[in-house]
């Protein structure tokens, strides 16, 4: 039997932080070995928002080296740009016609974000959701690891394939169905300023965040700056007190300890005590990543071959999609 496919993806807009890594891209490396997997950097999406032409073919490349620097194995998986693969614009403009515009208008991250925008806010913040659904629906993906913040896209990117399915499928799946893979811990990491708050790159406070690329001493003055609170002994789950949830989780997840393990160790901590610990696991958790990272970057030829080779293998399979689509609409195809 075939492995099932995995389809997964992150914007060149900024640095990577903690929350991609552990809603994400950690998620990709731990299970990719049973799954035929293809991750894409998401050029097309990074331009939704006011974006700077001197730096995205820059940083596009730079997270596709981050990918392999955490670990994304070539023999089981694909890397490639987005933008690299024609179909995936293609598809979302044939999407396009067939999604109502109230299914967008409903979303939660474009709603906050084009507060943000103002007066200026683009069509294509609004449509982002449905180049989503092209990226995800051209590669039959069964599973699509994502943190919880992109759950409403994924249910929207399964309504607009049934509902293509429904009006020109004649009674078969044409667009494969998709299911969420969100992890139980780490799918929503909260800023380091305010634990009611989720991590983000669009964060003003360059402190509110982790950097996969931040140095030791960055990452040890972030921490000692973290917000806390006053009470001494650490606990998971407490409402009360949203950031040493999040610190502990934090923990939990870049040193491997299990949250029972974790949740016996700090019980009777104070922040002076556990402070130091985090940052030095942070520090050792992310020196691997960063090395490589240094290593692929010190050889674009390297980065210039698995992008090609990853260009080619995803054009093959998004192309098959976007001919079954196209003949599904109707379509006559070149000859
Ligand atoms: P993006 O680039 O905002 O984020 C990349 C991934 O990181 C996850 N993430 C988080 N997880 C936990 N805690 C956080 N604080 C946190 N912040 C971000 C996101 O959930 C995401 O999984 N629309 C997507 C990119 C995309 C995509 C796709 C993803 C485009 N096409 C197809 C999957 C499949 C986005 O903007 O992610």
């Amino acid at each position: 039997m075939s492995k099932k496919r995995v389809l997964s993806g992150v914007q060149p807009t900024g640095n990577l932080h903690l929350g991609n890594y552990l809603g994400a891209i950690k998620t990709w490396v731990d299970g990719q070995g049973q799954y035929d997997n293809f991750f894409c950097v998401v050029d097309l999406h990074a331009i939704t928002v006011p974006h700077n032409p001197a730096t995205l073919a820059q940083d596009t490349s730079a997270i596709a080296a981050l990918y392999l620097a955490c670990g994304v194995d070539l023999n089981c998986s694909t890397i490639f740009i987005q933008s690299h693969v024609p179909a995936h614009s293609e598809l979302a403009w044939l999407l396009n016609c067939i999604t109502p515009l109230n299914w967008l208008e409903r979303m939660i991250q474009f709603k906050e974000k084009a507060i943000k925008q103002g007066e200026d806010v683009g069509v294509g913040l609004l449509d982002y959701p449905v180049l989503m659904a092209a990226d995800i629906l051209l590669y039959e993906a069964d599973q699509v690891p994502v943190g919880e913040d992109q759950k409403q896209h994924l249910e929207l990117t399964r309504d607009i394939a049934n509902r293509f399915n429904h009006l020109y499928g004649k009674g078969e799946s044409v667009l494969k169905c998709p299911n969420p893979m969100i992890r139980k811990e780490g799918a929503r990491v909260m800023s380091l300023a305010d634990g009611t708050r989720k991590m983000s790159k669009s964060d003003p406070s360059e402190l509110s965040r982790l950097n996969l690329l931040d140095p030791p001493d960055t990452i040890a003055q972030k921490i000692k700056k973290c917000k806390t609170d006053p009470i001494k002994g650490l606990e998971f789950d407490n409402r009360d007190r949203p950031e040493c949830h999040n610190l502990l989780t934090l923990y939990s997840l870049l040193s491997g300890k299990p949250k029972e393990t974790v949740a016996l160790e700090c019980q009777d901590m104070g922040w002076g005590q556990f402070k130091p610990l985090m940052t030095e696991t942070a520090i050792e958790a992310l020196k691997p990543i960063q090395t490589k990272y240094a290593e692929i970057m010190g050889d674009p030829g390297y980065l210039e071959t698995v992008l090609r080779d990853g260009r080619e293998k995803a054009t093959e399979v998004a192309n098959t999609t976007l001919v079954k689509v196209k003949t599904a609409l109707g379509y006559s195809l070149p000859t």
